[in-house]
């Protein structure tokens, strides 16, 4: 097996800032409750001609540009959505093709907000098995445009986003454990119930407000702290390492909350946890890989660093992934 690492990361977040005080005209809300209960104080919203693949090409350039790689040189592209362009084709066909990157294969994975570990976690196995040299990962979303904007308990807490990496065999650390696990029983906490085969779009389903996101955020909460934690005891379990040996966790960014008490109850330092909640909001898949490409950005990721991925969301899905930078 080849090591795999990443070579390459890169970023796009829409123009168009959402805030607080924004919200606060459109549903009955405040940017004290927001803050507080979520630690979101803005978000950016994509404009009406971006899609997520739109979003996905600009952060794939920016990734492909720090590894030095040339479109060409892809053999793998890999898009994590939970709002793809279309039901089909996959949006990473339409990245390949802006790219131009025509001797990728190319899919989509729908793991929400787990989504960009997973695409990482099964690009990882391409490589290490030597059927795959380089591949791009994404992690796109344009959730304003699944998001209830008449629906308090949810349109507060989503924006739009996209973080990219490229992956490729390492001389020395890279992944060095990964995990995934998913719990089917409670798909029904957060879902958007029309659009697909079982309740196809009709006047019906558009007048029932079913083409959104619809989540029982309580319940969700009470499992997400331990699944993060357990999650991360096992991938540092696998590699032989210790929480103490992280240098820094790139958490899903769903609730400032949820973070701080795995934080607290893995005994890491609040400065070893990386956050963008407060200017992004919950971006499902591109929260981590944003996360990653910005911490990458400020210094915060440095060679030789232990980096500890950890996500969950729709499905249930989870995963994590240690990294030796
Ligand atoms: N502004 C003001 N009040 C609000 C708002 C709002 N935006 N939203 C809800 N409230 C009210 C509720 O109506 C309720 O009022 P009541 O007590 O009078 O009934 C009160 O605030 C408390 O509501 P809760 O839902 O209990 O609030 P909670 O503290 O649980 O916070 C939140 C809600 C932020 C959604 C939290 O539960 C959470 O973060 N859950 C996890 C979400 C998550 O991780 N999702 C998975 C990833 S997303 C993905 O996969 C796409």
């Amino acid at each position: 097996m080849k090591k795999v690492g990443i070579i390459g990361v890169g970023e796009y977040l829409p123009k168009k800032i959402l805030t607080n005080a924004d919200l606060e005209k459109m549903v009955d809300t405040s940017d004290e409750w927001i803050t507080t209960r979520t630690g979101i104080k803005e978000r950016r919203i994509a404009s009406s001609h971006e899609a997520a693949s739109d979003l996905a090409i600009n952060a794939a350039k920016e990734a492909l540009k720090d590894a030095r790689l040339k479109p060409q040189g892809l053999d793998l592209i890999i898009i994590a959505t939970i709002t793809p362009d279309m039901q089909f084709p996959s949006t990473a066909c339409l990245v390949q093709a802006n790219l131009g990157a025509k001797n990728a294969v190319c899919f989509d994975i729908s793991a929400a907000c787990a989504g960009f570990v997973y695409a990482i976690i099964v690009a990882q196995q391409f490589i290490a098995r030597g059927t795959y040299k380089n591949a791009l990962v994404v992690g796109t979303e344009v959730l304003s445009s699944i998001t209830d904007w008449d629906d308090r308990s949810t349109c507060v807490l989503f924006g739009d986003g996209a973080g990219a990496a490229v992956l490729s065999e390492v001389k020395s650390g890279g992944i060095l454990s990964t995990y995934l696990g998913s719990d089917g029983s409670m798909a029904n906490l957060l879902m958007m119930p029309a659009g697909g085969s079982r309740n196809p779009a009709t006047h019906k389903t558009i007048d029932k407000r079913l083409h959104y996101i619809k989540m029982e955020g309580n319940e969700i909460f009470k499992s997400a702290v331990k699944i993060m934690v357990d999650t991360a005891q096992i991938v540092l379990k696998q590699a032989g390492l210790k929480c103490s040996d992280v240098d820094l966790v790139i958490p899903h960014q769903a609730n400032v909350r949820i973070i701080m008490a795995m934080a607290k109850r893995l005994g890491l330092p609040s400065d070893r946890v990386f956050l963008n909640i407060e200017k992004y909001g919950n971006m499902s898949s591109a929260s981590t890989a944003t996360a990653l490409c910005e911490a990458v950005k400020v210094g915060r990721i440095k060679k030789g660093d232990i980096i500890l991925l950890d996500a969950f969301g729709a499905g249930l899905v989870w995963g994590a992934c240690l990294i030796k930078w």
